[in-house]
């Protein structure tokens, strides 16, 4: 087993990334201080690891709720049914929740314990790659609104983070790819090393090679406790783990929450953040080829999707990115390139260019 901490003093946790790890009763129990737990799950995930996640909780008094399958249930209403069992229940400052599944039940879970009696804790126990990799570290938690991805939220730390590698053996290929995306990210971000091991690994991650998943979930893990450690609240340094997410934001809302998975809208977001990198000249066309050649072999998309009956089009696009989280004083921020593996955070783009990007990939 991997463990890994993020180190944020009284709030810092540990990481724990390894296979069977959920068969491991003292492991998680260490971590939930009152006698009172509350797992959320969704139907899909609940059928496959209810059951062994239930009997980690066999001596405390512990209650199950059960979620929708879907993006399009990560909104206010949706976490509802979590607060009215909690509050049923009367469960006290002392409670645990439990998200176990991918980033939508992380998400929800941890915002809503988050606001249940203004704050209890939480325990990840992320299922997807996607969130092995990224969602269930660094304590953004939160739904989403009809006009904009991620706009209700809450920071809000985990007490540890459990990545069973087992569960991503039940992982359908579309799911893994997405969760791909997010590890193409980190090496965009600040690893060419990292993508050269990427570049050489592609098809072992796919066929899920645990050697090669533990490395890529460990090596993703470390560099956004790194990033998280640094800037939690966002001030500065963590908006580079945002590459493609402005863009890929855009996509997820305006094409229906739930009709492109996030890992492939954040694919198409990065290629477009590369292609703007290109027009300013701060990358050559050769990395920009060199990244799209990645994302395809990782089975993700490059492109807006075509056969979708809702079409992007430029000034849909500039609309919803005008909603994005990285407008200060209504100046949007984008995460842009200077090299494979590195990347910087502007708001010193040219429009024009910005406008090109946009009629480029526009569908509409
Ligand atoms: P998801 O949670 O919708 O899970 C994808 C699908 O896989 C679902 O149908 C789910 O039921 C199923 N599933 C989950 N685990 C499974 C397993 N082991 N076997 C079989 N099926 C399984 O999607 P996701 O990609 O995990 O997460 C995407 C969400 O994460 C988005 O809402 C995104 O905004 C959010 N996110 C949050 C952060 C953050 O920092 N909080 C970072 C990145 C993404
Ligand atoms: N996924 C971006 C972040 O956690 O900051």
């Amino acid at each position: 087993m991997i463990t890994l901490n993020v180190d944020l003093d009284e709030r810092s946790y540990p990481i724990f990334i390894g296979q069977d790890i959920l068969n491991d009763k003292s492991l998680i129990s260490h971590y939930v201080s009152g006698k009172q737990v509350l797992i959320v799950s969704n139907e899909t995930i609940a059928s496959l690891y209810l059951d062994k996640v239930l009997g980690l909780f066999s001596d405390y008094q512990c209650e199950t709720v059960i979620l929708p399958d879907g993006e399009v249930y990560k909104t206010y209403d949706g976490i509802f049914p979590i607060i009215d069992r909690l509050m049923e229940k009367q469960f006290d400052r002392r409670v645990t929740l439990i998200a176990l599944g991918g980033g939508v039940i992380g998400d929800m879970t941890g915002y809503a314990a988050a606001i249940y009696r203004r704050g209890v804790n939480f325990i990840q126990i992320p299922t997807t790659l996607l969130a092995q990799v990224d969602s269930s570290v660094g304590g953004k938690t939160g739904v989403n609104h009809p006009l904009g991805k991620n706009m209700i939220g809450a920071f809000h730390q985990p007490q540890c983070v459990l990545a069973d590698t087992n569960t991503l053996n039940t992982l359908d290929d579309r799911q893994l790819s997405a969760g791909l995306a997010e590890v193409i990210k980190y090496a965009l971000i600040n690893s060419q090393e990292f993508f050269v091991w990427l570049s050489n690994n592609m098809t072992a991650l796919k066929q899920r090679n645990s050697e090669a998943l533990e490395y890529a979930i460990e090596f993703s893990c470390q560099d956004k406790a790194d990033v998280v450690a640094a800037d939690e609240k966002e001030a500065g340094q963590r908006a580079l783990l945002n590459l493609g997410h402005t863009f890929g934001h855009a996509i997820e809302t305006g094409l229906g929450y739930g009709n492109c998975l996030h890992g492939e809208a954040i694919a198409i977001g990065m290629v477009m953040a590369a292609d703007l990198s290109v027009r300013h000249g701060w990358i050559d066309t050769p990395v920009l080829q060199q990244i799209i050649e990645l994302i395809k072999a990782a089975n993700l998309p490059t492109q807006l999707p075509i056969t979708n009956d809702v079409r992007i089009s430029v000034e849909k696009f500039i609309e919803l990115m005008a909603g994005d989280k990285k407008v200060l004083d209504g100046q949007l921020h984008l995460i842009l390139l200077n090299a494979l593996g590195s990347s910087f955070i502007s708001a010193d783009f040219d429009i024009d260019k910005l406008k090109q990007t946009l009629e480029a990939f526009a569908t509409g």
